[in-house]
């Protein structure tokens, strides 16, 4: 109801009275009522006159009503842990695909290889259940093809020369603006679920140990809405996976991967690799060719473009 009272107040070119918003949604002036105090608890700031209720201003939040059609499967928390968790239990309790848990806020969020990913407010950090119908040795290539996707939603909806860098970082230049990590279940043959959490730096000031790290905000100059690009993102994203999303994702990544070609060193728990980034194959590995001439497949493992 409250997406579309505020359907209906966006859409207004003057204020609306009670009276007209329950005839034209079929509930109670009691209820509309309800909704709007509900939302302005929110801090949406609804004025009430003698003609009705106008919109003034609506914060840049996150809540399942801020996106139409998918406000079942957007929950948003003010603050949690980590959003992999949450999202990873509503996966085991069998929640539909493309259920979306979104956070303003974390107060232990994850990066790759057990790193923290600094959470504070201003960034955009969610996790998206998915179940793809593919064996688990496909699933590398969901991350490469969530890089893909995001980056070019950063290019769509905001013309930074966003690119990705192996595995699924998204960068900008050379500073990262967004990292992607998986999570998945899995049974001999088939994935039963992957949970792809994603962090962006928006408006928040990205934390100076995080050196090479970028912000929307920095990039473009000004304040960026997240409910925006959230949105953005997902429609992409649905609409590729409903295409033949698996085929081409390894062509496309290398199309916009800044890796390719440059000397880098892969650092994995318990090993390093140095040489040149000669090719990602289909499985999503990393193709390094050493110094002595020799080539190396790298699965997994953190990156420096050298
Ligand atoms: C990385 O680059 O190391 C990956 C960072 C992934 C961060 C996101 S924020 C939303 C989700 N919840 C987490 O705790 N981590 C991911």
């Amino acid at each position: 109801m409250k997406a579309q009272i505020l359907d209906k107040l966006r859409q207004a070119t003057e204020a609306i009275s009670g009276p007209r918003l329950s005839a034209e949604l079929g509930v109670s002036r009691v209820t509309v009522w309800k909704h709007i105090q509900a939302l302005k608890g929110h801090g949406y700031d609804i004025q009430a006159s003698g003609r009705g209720y106008r919109l003034v201003n609506a914060p840049d939040a996150l809540f399942g009503w801020e996106f139409p059609g998918r406000q079942d499967r957007v929950h948003h928390y003010p603050e949690v842990d980590s959003t992999m968790d949450i999202a990873r239990k509503m996966a085991r309790g069998g929640c539909p695909p493309f259920t979306v848990v979104v956070t303003d806020r974390q107060r232990r969020g994850r990066g790759r290889l057990s790193r923290r990913w600094f959470s504070d407010a201003g960034g955009l950090y969610f996790t998206v259940v998915l179940r793809p119908e593919i064996p688990p040795t496909l699933s590398p290539r969901v991350n490469l093809l969530v890089a893909v996707v995001l980056a070019g939603t950063l290019r769509r909806l905001y013309g930074v020369a966003a690119a990705v860098k192996w595995p699924n970082d998204v960068l900008v230049g050379d500073r990262k603006v967004a990292g992607i990590l998986s999570e998945m279940e899995a049974e001999a043959d088939r994935v039963t679920f992957i949970d792809v959490g994603i962090g962006v730096n928006v408006n928040n000031d990205p934390p100076p140990v995080e050196s090479g790290a970028v912000s929307l905000q920095q990039l473009t100059g000004g304040s960026v809405a997240r409910r925006a690009l959230l949105a953005g993102f997902l429609d992409d994203f649905e609409a590729r996976l409903h295409s033949a999303a698996f085929d081409g994702v390894i062509a496309e990544w290398k199309a916009h991967a800044l890796t390719l070609n440059r000397r880098v060193k892969i650092v994995t728990l318990n090993d390093s690799v140095e040489g040149t980034a000669v090719d990602v194959d289909e499985n999503g590995s990393l193709i390094v060719r050493l110094d002595d001439g020799a080539l190396r497949t790298v699965l997994y493992g953190d990156c420096f473009h050298q």
